[in-house]
Order: structure tokens, then C-alpha cells, then sequence
């Protein structure tokens, strides 16, 4: 196969694509309307930032994505069930990697 099968234009476009997708990912922002975490209502009870509420915190969570996943497929009591027809597991794996790039909170002193 020949190197240069594919023209330098598309790999530079493609590098920019990922690039772009990086700084996206890693800005660790509040999540906008089509963040999953938004659209499939988990803000409603853990809060904008995955800080609890009504519902555990989850910002940071220190579960492996597949004890995340299983707390959100079949929850411990309260909170309702998302199967994977209505939250699949790329959409579930989205909202893990938004929890897990939360910013630490600011450390609290009580003196
Ligand atoms: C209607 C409120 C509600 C919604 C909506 C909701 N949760 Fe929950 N969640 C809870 C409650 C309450 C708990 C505590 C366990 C229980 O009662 O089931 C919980 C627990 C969890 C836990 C386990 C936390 C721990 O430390 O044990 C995870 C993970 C979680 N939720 C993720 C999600 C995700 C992801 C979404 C959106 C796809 C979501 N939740 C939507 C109410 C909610």
C-alpha cells in the first residue's frame, strides 16, 4: 500500500476534528441541553453538577464505569431504572466521563 493513500488534507482535518472534540472533553464545563446527563434528566435529582440533591452526589464518582452502570441499570431503591433502550451504553459511558472530569470542590476549613 502506498503512503500517501490517504491526502495529507484529511489527515490534517481529521486532527483538527480530534482536536477540537479533546478541548471539548476536557473543558469540564456545566453540561448544556445535549449533554446526555441533561437530556436523560439526571441533573433533576443529582444536580447540575453531579452534586446530590434529591439524589446521591455522583460528581467525581470514585465507581469503575461498570459498578456506575449497574447503579443506573438497576438502582439500589428510589431512583428509576434506565435500561439500555432508553440510555445506551455510549450515552451511559458520555455521562461517566462528564462526572468523572468535574472540577475537586474547594476544600472547606471548619475553623
Ligand atoms: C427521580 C430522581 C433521579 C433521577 C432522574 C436519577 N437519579 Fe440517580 N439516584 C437517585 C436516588 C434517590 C439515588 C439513591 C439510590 C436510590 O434511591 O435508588 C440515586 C443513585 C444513583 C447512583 C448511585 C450513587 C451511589 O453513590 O450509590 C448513580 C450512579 C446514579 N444515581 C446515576 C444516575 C444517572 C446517570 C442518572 C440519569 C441517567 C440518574 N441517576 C437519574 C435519584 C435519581
Amino acid at each position: 500500500m502506498k503512503t500517501s493513500a490517504i491526502p495529507s488534507r484529511l489527515l490534517r482535518f481529521a486532527a483538527t476534528a480530534l482536536a477540537i472534540v479533546a478541548v471539548a472533553h476536557t473543558a469540564g464545563a456545566a453540561p448544556d441541553e445535549r449533554s446526555p446527563y441533561v437530556a436523560n434528566g439526571c441533573y433533576q435529582c443529582h444536580g447540575y453538577a453531579g452534586q446530590g440533591g434529591a439524589g446521591a452526589r455522583l460528581a467525581r464518582t470514585a465507581y469503575s464505569f461498570e459498578a456506575f452502570a449497574a447503579l443506573v441499570r438497576r438502582p439500589a431503591n428510589e431512583m428509576p431504572a434506565y435500561a439500555p433502550q432508553v440510555l445506551d451504553d455510549g450515552e451511559l459511558r458520555s455521562i461517566y466521563d462528564f462526572l468523572r472530569s468535574l472540577p475537586e470542590p474547594p476544600r472547606v476549613s471548619l475553623r
